[in-house]
């Protein structure tokens, strides 16, 4: 299930973000960490099994929410993990904003969709 992070998962949420490829280096994830802890426009959430397995943030702006920052834990990739948690970010911003990806995230985003929508055929 999603979660919100907050301070007590710094470390986990750090090292799941070091996996977005435009994440250059560890002052770079230290300003990710700070918006999403400063800016209410920007929400982190972390994807919760036994263990904290996953990341994914949004960032609001006007009517829309912006998917950014998507991770998973290595060990725990092609199980679904990333899909869930994609859903359940769209499930909880879907009413009240239009959920779109940025460039980054865009392509993964757009397989989910796909993949959903042969689903419900
Ligand atoms: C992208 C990521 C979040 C997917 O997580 P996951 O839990 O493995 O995803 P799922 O198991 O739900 O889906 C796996 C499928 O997504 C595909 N996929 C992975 N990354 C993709 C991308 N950037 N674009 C399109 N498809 C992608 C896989 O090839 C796999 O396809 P298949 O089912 O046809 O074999 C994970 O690979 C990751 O953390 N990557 C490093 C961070 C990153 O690159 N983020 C930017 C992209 S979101």
């Amino acid at each position: 299930m999603l979660i919100r992070y907050k301070k007590s998962f710094e470390k986990i949420a750090m090292g799941l973000l070091s996996f977005m490829p435009e994440v250059s280096d560890v002052r770079n994830l230290q300003e990710i960490i700070k918006e999403y802890e400063g800016n209410p426009d920007w929400q982190l959430f972390l994807w919760k099994e036994e263990d904290i397995l996953g990341a994914v943030g949004v960032r609001v702006e006007s009517d829309r929410a912006v998917i950014q920052h998507v991770s998973v834990n290595p060990s725990h990739r092609n199980l679904g993990i990333g899909r869930k948690m994609i859903q359940s970010t769209r499930n909880f911003y879907k009413n009240q904003y239009n959920v779109c990806a940025d460039v980054a995230t865009e392509s993964f985003i757009e397989k989910c969709d796909e993949e959903s929508a042969s689903s419900q055929l």
